[in-house]
């Protein structure tokens, strides 16, 4: 088959041929023109020069009439092979003497008596020959004329050796041509492919995927003759980036958990769906006087994945944590949860302190966590951990196997906790749908490697059928790791990822939450008026707010610097504004993490000495846990709700304080190295460690004329609204219902060659 570039050179090369064939038609005849005319001044010349050199000897034979003389004079001179005949007539025009070649028909040559020039070419029925003559004189009398006939048949094949070089020279032009052409146009193909293909990847990758995110490697700088085009392409994706995006918008208008129920009965019938977190959604917990309370724990993930099992069903499998968890468990270690509406399972999965310390606090949290984070904390690997990492997947990935109903169950592996389990459960059951979802950034590959079971974490990933990251920047960045570790295919333009036997499908799905139905929402006047009597300031006390598990990925010390810096800057603020943090205590058992606690506590206290006074706190640090409709109130009592981070995957603390505020008040102020910063474009995006920036788009938030309030929040609650958490889920279960369809196609497809292939046999 011909290539394309062949096809391409040929198209090319076809009118060449016909260009070329009509330029030799019409240089050869001139090119014969020309050579004629040379040839006929150069016979012009050598006659008068074999005149001049008969003139003499003739003279005096004509004037002794002595005709043998004049025949041997003749005859010697014809010798000369280029000259054909010689004649001499007498003035009368009679011809005397002649060589036997002469042609009869030439007569004297006499000339035209219709005054035209004489040709000297003459035309014989032997030939084309020249013809000259040239008096012949005695002192002044006119003896005659002698005339020399030259052979002109050298001519023609003159001629024709020149046609054919012209011919072949031209042909060889062609060749060549067509030769450079192939070539030039196969390599400018293939470096424009390549160029296109860099393009595409990294110059063209939507702009706000090349994210700022620390670690981050830049793309290489297009070919300088590629931007032109890159302009085109670039606005050309960006007109079907947008369409994509409002077409998917229509329809995450709709997205609601409705339409997730229907999607899995439809798309997915019958299947089961199976969810694998560490953190449970509810941990039942012992009061002192013995009896039971649930709570609900400060994570992203758990907020958006329980709105999504509340409307699935199936069950969630997670480390059972809490200090009553075994006494609320059935003798199959499950709960029904919610515990007041009871709508999926919960199964628990108990650990030992030392699988906990290992896995959880160990490998998880001091390895992979600062490795994906890159937030200046050096990553621990030991192998102890790395050992009971391996065992606590194994544990979980039992549990899933044992839980499954069905040999092809949809299981949802939540986080970095379960790196290794999708490959587990995969070995175990080949034929079920393994989505497994990052909430934390993917680092960039170099970063990565420094893990020492790099290996075994991304083979264990690509168990999994679909693997979801936040961002498309994060996508990118895994691809990149396992293009650099594992002997894999990937295909960048599909997204896809074969190890072994198994396609992996790498996708970027934006988390997000569930938007709230406000009924018994309290009015935001009542939540301002209470929430300023709970910290004992005075009713137009302004109030800025953040909230955050106590993670030093959270930029929260950087937030408080931004708060000592805004009221160094804007002096007015000091004493009418606070800033209250709630910090949910995380992993307190790590000493990263204690001596960060006792970071934060240190510098609250000092912007407090420098700035409080009388009962005035400028920081308010509250570090202890807060159930959501608490905080809630807190987000419809302030001003200004500050997201630092110094890189985190999504931050749903973000979108919870926009869908938070419907009376479309308040300012954002938000870091540029979250996954939210992608989507939430009216917010006051800020990079955290600029501590200046953070000071001053905080002032900012504070001072936003409400109008602006209304329109940046207007804006936001809008995307937040259509892109919710059903949204996620379902775009990941759409594509695990597509990938479900294919696969069963294939088996069919298998099956029915196998069968052929017996009968044949
Ligand atoms: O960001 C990753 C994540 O799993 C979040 O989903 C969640 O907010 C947080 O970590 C919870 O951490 P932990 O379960 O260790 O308290």
């Amino acid at each position: 088959m011909l290539s394309r570039s062949v096809k391409l050179s040929l198209r090319f090369m076809f009118p060449l041929a016909i260009l070329l064939g009509l330029f030799a038609y019409i240089v050869v005849p001139l090119m014969d023109n020309l050579t004629l005319r040379w040839s006929v001044r150069d016979l012009d010349n050598r006659s008068q020069l074999l005149a001049a050199t008969l003139q003499v000897p003739l003279r005096e034979d004509v004037l002794l009439n002595d005709k043998a003389h004049i025949k041997k004079l003749f005859d010697g001179a014809i010798e000369d092979e280029r000259l054909f005949a010689l004649g001499f007539c007498d003035p009368s025009g009679k011809l005397l003497y002649k060589t036997s070649t002469y042609p009869q028909s030439l007569g004297c040559w006499e000339k035209p008596t219709d005054g035209t020039k004489q040709k000297s070419l003459v035309q014989l029925p032997r030939g084309p020959v020249h013809v000259a003559d040239t008096p012949i004189e005695d002192n002044g009398t006119g003896l005659g004329r002698l005339i020399l006939v030259h052979d002109m048949s050298f001519i023609e094949r003159r001629s024709a050796e020149t046609t054919k070089y012209v011919l072949i020279f031209f042909a060889l032009l062609g060749v060549a041509i067509a030769f450079l052409t192939l070539l030039v146009s196969h390599l400018s193909w293939r470096g424009w492919l390549a160029s296109l293909n860099d393009v595409l990847r990294g110059q063209l990758l939507p702009r706000d995927v090349k994210s700022t995110a620390p670690g981050a490697t830049p793309p290489p700088p297009p070919p300088p003759e590629m931007e032109p085009l890159i302009g085109e392409l670039r606005s050309l994706l960006e007109e079907y980036h947008e369409e994509r995006q409002s077409s998917s918008s229509n329809n995450s208008a709709e997205w609601a958990p409705e339409k997730l129920k229907a999607l899995l009965q439809q798309d997915l019938a019958g299947d089961q769906v199976l969810v694998v977190s560490n953190r449970e959604p509810y941990i039942h917990e012992k009061n002192a006087d013995g009896t039971i309370r649930v709570r609900r724990p400060a994570s992203g993930l758990v907020t958006a994945v329980e709105a999504v099992m509340r409307a699935c069903s199936g069950t969630w499998i997670a480390h059972g944590a809490g200090s009553a968890d075994r006494e609320t468990v059935d003798r199959n270690d499950h709960v029904p949860v919610p515990p007041k509406n009871p709508s999926y399972t919960l199964r628990r999965v108990w650990l030992t302190e030392e699988e906990e310390k290992g896995y959880y606090y160990g490998f998880a949290n001091e390895g992979l966590w600062p490795l994906c984070h890159i937030a200046h904390v050096r990553p621990v690997f030991r192998s102890s951990d790395w050992e009971e990492y391996v065992k606590v997947n194994r544990r979980f990935a039992d549990a899933v196997i044992k839980e499954a109903r069905t040999d092809n169950p949809v299981v949802l592996v939540q986080d970095y906790h379960f790196a290794l389990l999708p490959r587990m459960v995969r070995e175990a059951l080949p034929k079920a749908t393994i989505i497994t979802f990052w909430h934390i950034p993917w680092p960039n590959s170099e970063s990565f490697g420094i893990c020492p079971w790099r290996e075994e974490i991304l083979e264990g990933m690509l168990g999994s059928t679909i693997l979801g990251f936040h961002t498309p920047f994060h996508r990118k960045n895994f691809l990149d790791t396992v293009d650099r570790y594992l002997e894999t295919r990937i295909e960048p333009e599909a997204s896809t990822i074969s190890y072994g036997n198994e396609l992996t499908q790498v996708e970027d799905y934006p988390i997000s939450i569930a938007w709230p139905d406000y009924p018994d929402t309290q009015p935001v006047e009542q939540c301002r008026t209470e929430i300023r009597q709970i910290l004992g300031v005075p009713e137009d006390h302004l109030l800025a707010f953040g909230v955050d598990r106590l993670d030093y990925t959270k930029g929260i010390l950087e937030r408080f610097q931004a708060v000592e810096s805004m009221l160094e800057r804007h002096p007015t603020m000091i004493g009418k504004f606070s800033f209250v943090q709630i910090a949910a205590p995380s992993r307190s058992d790590l000493e990263e993490y204690m001596n960060f606690e006792q970071r934060v506590r240190k510098l609250a206290a000092r912007v407090n000495d420098r700035f409080g006074s009388d009962g005035y706190l400028p920081i308010i640090l509250k570090i202890e846990h807060h159930e959501q409709a608490e905080l809630q109130r807190y987000f419809r009592a302030s001003e200004v709700c500050m997201v630092t981070s110094l890189h985190d995957g999504m931050n749903l603390v973000a979108k919870e304080f926009i869908a938070a505020r419907d009376d479309e008040r308040g300012a954002l102020v938000l870091s540029q190295f979250t996954g939210a910063a992608r989507e939430l474009h009216e917010a006051l995006i800020i990079n955290p460690y600029h501590i200046e920036q953070g000071a001053e788009a905080l002032y900012r938030g504070l001072t936003m004329p409400p109008v602006e309030q209304r329109e940046r929040m207007r804006s936001m609650r809008d995307r937040v609204r259509r892109f919710n958490v059903y949204r996620w889920a379902g775009h990941m279960l759409l594509d695990a219902a597509r990938l479900r369809k294919r696969e069963k196609v294939m088996q069919k497809i298998r099956s029915h060659s196998r069968g052929n292939l017996r009968r044949v046999s």
